[in-house]
């Protein structure tokens, strides 16, 4: 295993749970013991009783667990159930008028939603589906702005049966082309445009330029009126959402649907250069957004809660458009950027809607931090109770200011370690019952049996030293499979370890505590941004310019962003330099953005004669990391044919 794995961060702060918060909590210090012991007990029995307990199911379920197709897992099989009625319907005698949804677009126009109105909408938007030809197992997918009517759409989807696969609103035509026709999407819905950073994201521009390109299953696209700006409109394929919804009824019995059904596809970044549509089932996916809204958030009647995630990431599905409904709370939805008009805009939103339980990225923070203690200060954050982390590690630094400015030292901070796979919260604190410590996602949550091994799949005994981190039971919230591509699935989680164990894709250490310490991927995936991209993915969209012949992508720290990405190009032309390097650098990291999104530009490109590479002619991105990093190169470069190409690596000539 790599060296580069032994840790070398040392935190020595921790921070107990604050006894007020205790009080009131959800999960007691008793509580969290009986359910790790019952779990570790009884696993299936631990699980079963959870399902039964926070589920409303249309017919009940008998077989737990399924392992008859591993790993493909089925979880509660028989049992038959809808996931929007779990959202919505169960809500309505007692809480009907309770806000489900304060909305707040980035111009600031103010929208809320009662529980009985998003029922309403979601029914009226369900029947519209439906008059559209969409049923169960069709696959729809969401190309829109922050705007209640994503989670609408969403909802709607898993009423009628159907499929959503939400395509972050940041990606380009091309990536939106690519995940359309690999799930063979019936129906795009997206807007005209969103706010963001106090411009018009063309939204529905872009639709059009992947359909132009090529998306031979999309029958209809159906485009809600957001930004007003006027867009160009197709008679025959397209119509407004306000058309799609009118003389719908406001009631729509759901589908009631096996609890394996698949609820969405959510395509993500791997190591090659295709993404992956990560497939989630209903029973067991909203059984673990119900769960971790409750037992890491502590999600109550009288709480309002922000998730500041957008709903084109897993964050923003588990914590937006699922959880946070499923358990009846209220929550905030915001459209825009942190930093329109200032820098004080997220905790302007926290005080004027009195949030109460704040989460969003470490980069964010970081962001944030660097503005200064004043522009928080300046609001009133006195509601705030608890705050989360998701995304990458946050360093302690981050976590101190985060503790210290914005919780004021009051508020819990629960670092929520998980991934697009897993559907929801994996390593977290549950803030009533574990002290944390600043930087560590600290212990697996009850039922969740995490573990660090070594290569062999042993588990490394000794106390930071860093391992694999690996899931050795399925748990319900699980991916199903990879759409479409069962061997991939298997291939890329479940065979390293011979099927036994479910690989992250992450390595990280435990402590003395057994506390568990992210340290980053072990693939060739970067986190820039809390965003996953693929390497393989950046340089498949650079070598696809006619102009380009070879492309390496690596990651290099960086201090807000966690990792800035540089990209090494060898031109098929003259390797320019200068001003002319530096023009075509622009050329192709606008290239980048229309091949996946702006969030996948190179913040670097370097312009080299060759690439670093094995005998077997694969390149040394050990070796690039080094350089990119600005660290001494230690390893054997004899594979390049002459020192001045280490200094074009280095950027030095
Ligand atoms: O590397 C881990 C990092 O983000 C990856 C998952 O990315 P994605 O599927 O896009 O989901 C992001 C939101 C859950 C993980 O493999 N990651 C996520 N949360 C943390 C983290 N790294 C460290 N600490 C975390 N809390």
């Amino acid at each position: 295993m790599d060296e580069n794995i032994e840790s070398v961060l040392h935190e020595e702060r921790v921070f107990p749970p604050p006894e007020d918060f205790v009080k009131k909590a959800r999960i007691t210090p008793e509580r969290y013991k009986q359910l790790k012991q019952q779990a570790d007990e009884d696993y299936e029995g631990f699980w079963a009783e959870r399902a039964r307990e926070e589920i409303d199911w249309e017919t009940p379920f008998n077989i737990t667990l399924d392992r008859s197709e591993a790993p493909h897992y089925h979880w509660f099989s028989d049992g038959r159930l809808n996931v929007s009625y779990n959202c919505l319907d169960r809500h309505l005698s007692e809480r009907g008028d309770k806000t489900a949804i304060i909305f707040e677009g980035e111009p600031g126009d103010i929208q809320k939603y009662t529980y009985k109105e998003l029922h309403a909408a979601v029914s009226q938007f369900a029947n519209a589906l439906k008059a559209q030809g969409i049923g169960k197992g069709d696959r729809v997918v969401i190309y829109m702005p922050m705007v209640p009517e994503a989670v609408i759409a969403m909802q709607a989807c898993a009423r009628v049966g159907a499929i959503h696969s939400v395509v972050f609103g940041g990606f380009s035509a091309e990536a939106l082309k690519d995940r359309v026709n690999d799930a063979q999407a019936k129906m795009i819905i997206t807007a005209d445009g969103g706010h963001r950073g106090g411009r018009i994201i063309e939204l529905k521009a872009a639709v059009d330029k992947a359909i132009e390109h090529g998306t031979p299953t999309v029958e209809r696209v159906i485009v809600f009126e957001r930004t007003k700006h006027g867009v160009a409109m197709s008679p025959e394929r397209d119509i407004t959402w306000a058309e799609a919804i009118a003389d719908q009824p406001m009631e729509c019995e759901p589908e009631w649907v096996d609890a394996e059904h698949p609820l969405f596809l959510l395509y993500t970044s791997g190591s090659t250069g295709k993404p992956k549509g990560i497939q989630h089932a209903c029973g067991g996916y909203l059984l673990g957004a119900i769960l971790t809204n409750k037992w890491v958030f502590d999600l109550q009647d009288e709480d309002v809660f922000w998730c500041t995630a957008d709903v084109g990431w897993i964050t923003g599905h588990t914590y937006t458009a699922y959880g946070p409904l499923a358990v009846g709370a209220a929550q905030v939805m915001y459209e825009g950027a942190p930093t329109v008009p200032d820098g004080g805009r997220f905790w302007k939103v926290c005080q004027d809607h009195g949030v109460s339980v704040f989460y969003t990225a470490p980069t964010a923070i970081r962001a944030l931090m660097k503005l200064g203690d004043e522009i928080p200060k300046s609001y009133d954050l006195s509601k705030l109770r608890l705050l989360g982390s998701v995304g990458e590690p946050i360093n302690p630094e981050a976590w101190m200011w985060y503790y210290r400015v914005i919780g004021q030292e009051r508020c819990p901070i629960t670092d929520t370690w998980w991934q697009t796979e897993t559907g929801a919260h994996m390593i977290a604190p549950i803030p009533g019952a574990v002290p944390t410590k600043p930087g560590s996602c600290t212990l697996p949550l009850p039922g969740i049996m995490a573990d660090v091994v070594d290569e062999h799949g042993e588990p490394i005994q000794d106390a930071n030293h860093g391992g694999y981190l690996v899931i050795k039971e399925p748990w319900p919230s699980m991916l199903r499979t990879v759409w479409g591509n069962d061997e991939r699935y298997r291939k890329t989680y479940w065979d390293m370890f011979d099927g036994r164990y479910y690989l992250s894709g992450d390595s990280a250490r435990k402590d003395e505590d057994g506390y568990f310490w992210i340290m980053g991927r072990i693939d060739d995936v970067l986190n820039v941004s809390g965003h996953r991209l693929g390497t393989m993915e950046i340089e498949s969209a650079l070598v696809a310019h006619e102009r380009v012949a070879e492309a390496a992508v690596v990651g290099r720290p960086h201090d807000v962003k966690g990792e800035a990405i540089v990209a090494y190009v060898i031109l098929k032309e003259a390797r320019p330099t200068g001003a002319a390097a530096d023009e075509v650098a622009k050329t192709l990291r606008a290239w980048v953005a229309e091949e996946i999104g702006p969030i996948a530009k190179p913040d670097e490109i370097r312009f080299v004669e060759g690439l670093p590479k094995t005998r077997s002619g694969k390149i040394m991105r050990r070796l690039l990391r080094t350089i990119a990093k600005g660290e001494t190169i230690s390893s054997d470069t004899s594979t390049l044919e002459n020192e001045e190409i280490i200094k074009q690596l280095q950027g030095k000539a």
